[in-house]
């Protein structure tokens, strides 16, 4: 089912709703704000790899309800009338973990919250709970989830702000913003509460091709919450830097290896590049769950390739020859060296970022 969700109401990407998942189509943004409801993992599944929620929080939370999901029609469906086999169950959500796990490769959060799910159902399961009990257990973890990221990402912001100030121009890439996340978003964050506190900041955001997150959504939701903001597309951000319009740039990630090498949106590496060149400080904010010590460096991060019609088709119409060769990366890895900080809910991370960042996690 479909509802459509007025204009001026403030917009959440994703709301649990009794029994299912009430999740904001963000591919239709800005022309129509449809919300969808979603009740299986398949259906999760689905609006995660279609992109309908994105950024990496949000697909992290999506997910997490996705088992929720799951988990409930196992219980239906595949399980003893008294609710007994807690084993089988168990089997059964880790499996749609595994499952839900295929639905976009490059994000951390994705996985993060999926192992969440994963510990919550086996450590509970093995106390002896009833399966009833258990589904309860796993609907609060995916709450609690939501929740902690609202808080966290309030505190990024926090973290952030003082790195901002009156006047200053601000360029971002992509969505890192409420709609990427439970609400106010990583690089966002930092301008929501500017916003509060009176602190006016010039935003630019790029358009961010081919998928155009900085022109649907941040654009978008900038604008609905009053903050001045100017859109560009991605090939002006170093005209706009050369005028000095630019004091800082702020971006999300989707995923940070152990040494500072950041993954994000394609577009975001030559926009540090150009950050350095005209020695303008290159933020990016994220969560401590979007930071992956396993990953040793941005090398190792699996990139994912999308559609070809995104590139081709992306406006609507053909914008390119039939049966040309398209490369499609969704994003790119900046090395840590053109990094000057890494935000987060526990503090501002600088280089040596390998021990920097290893020493946050045990704060
Ligand atoms: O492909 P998307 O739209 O999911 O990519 C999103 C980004 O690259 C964001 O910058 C990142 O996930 C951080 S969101 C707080």
């Amino acid at each position: 089912m479909t509802t459509t969700q007025s204009m001026n109401e403030p917009l959440s990407s994703l709301t649990w709703g009794e029994d299912r998942l009430i999740l904001l189509d963000q591919r239709l943004l800005p022309e129509s704000i449809i919300l969808l409801d979603l009740y299986t993992a398949e259906e999760v599944w689905d609006a995660i790899h279609t992109m309908k929620v994105r950024g990496a929080p949000a697909i992290g939370i999506a997910a997490a309800y996705g088992v929720v999901l799951g988990a409930r029609r196992i219980s239906h469906d595949q399980l003893d009338k008294d609710h007994t086999d807690n084993q089988q169950w168990l089997n059964q959500v880790l499996e749609i973990c595994k499952y839900l796990a295929t639905s976009r490769p490059t994000a951390v959060n994705l996985f993060w919250a999926l192992d969440r799910m994963k510990d919550t159902a086996t450590s509970l399961t093995q106390v002896g709970h009833n399966i009833l009990e258990l589904n309860q257990a796993l609907l609060a973890e995916a709450q609690a989830i939501q929740l902690e990221d609202e808080e966290v990402c309030r505190l990024i912001g926090e973290h952030a702000l003082p790195l901002f100030h009156d006047g200053m121009g601000v360029l971002t890439h992509c969505n890192a913003g409420g709609l990427a996340t439970a609400k106010y978003g990583t690089a966002l964050a930092p301008m929501y509460l500017a916003h509060e506190r009176g602190i006016q900041l010039k935003v630019f955001a790029d358009e961010t091709r081919p998928v155009l997150q900085g022109a649907r959504l941040t654009a978008f939701e900038l604008q609905q919450a009053g903050i001045d903001v100017t859109l560009i597309c991605d090939n002006m951000a170093g005209m706009v830097m050369s005028k000095g319009w630019i004091q800082a740039v702020i971006v999300g990630t989707d995923r940070v290896a152990a040494n500072g090498d950041v993954c994000n949106k394609i577009g975001t590496y030559s926009v540090a590049v150009l950050a350095k060149a005209h020695g303008i400080p290159f933020y990016v904010a994220c969560p401590l769950s979007t930071i992956d010590l396993n990953t040793e460096t941005g090398q190792e991060i699996p990139i994912e390739e999308r559609p070809a019609e995104e590139i081709t088709e992306g406006f609507g119409k053909r914008t390119a020859p039939q049966d040309i060769k398209v490369f499609n990366p969704a994003f790119d890895v900046t090395p840590n060296e053109y990094v000057t900080a890494i935000i987060t809910e526990k503090g501002i991370i600088q280089a040596p970022f390998k021990e920097n960042l290893a020493a946050i996690f045990s704060k």
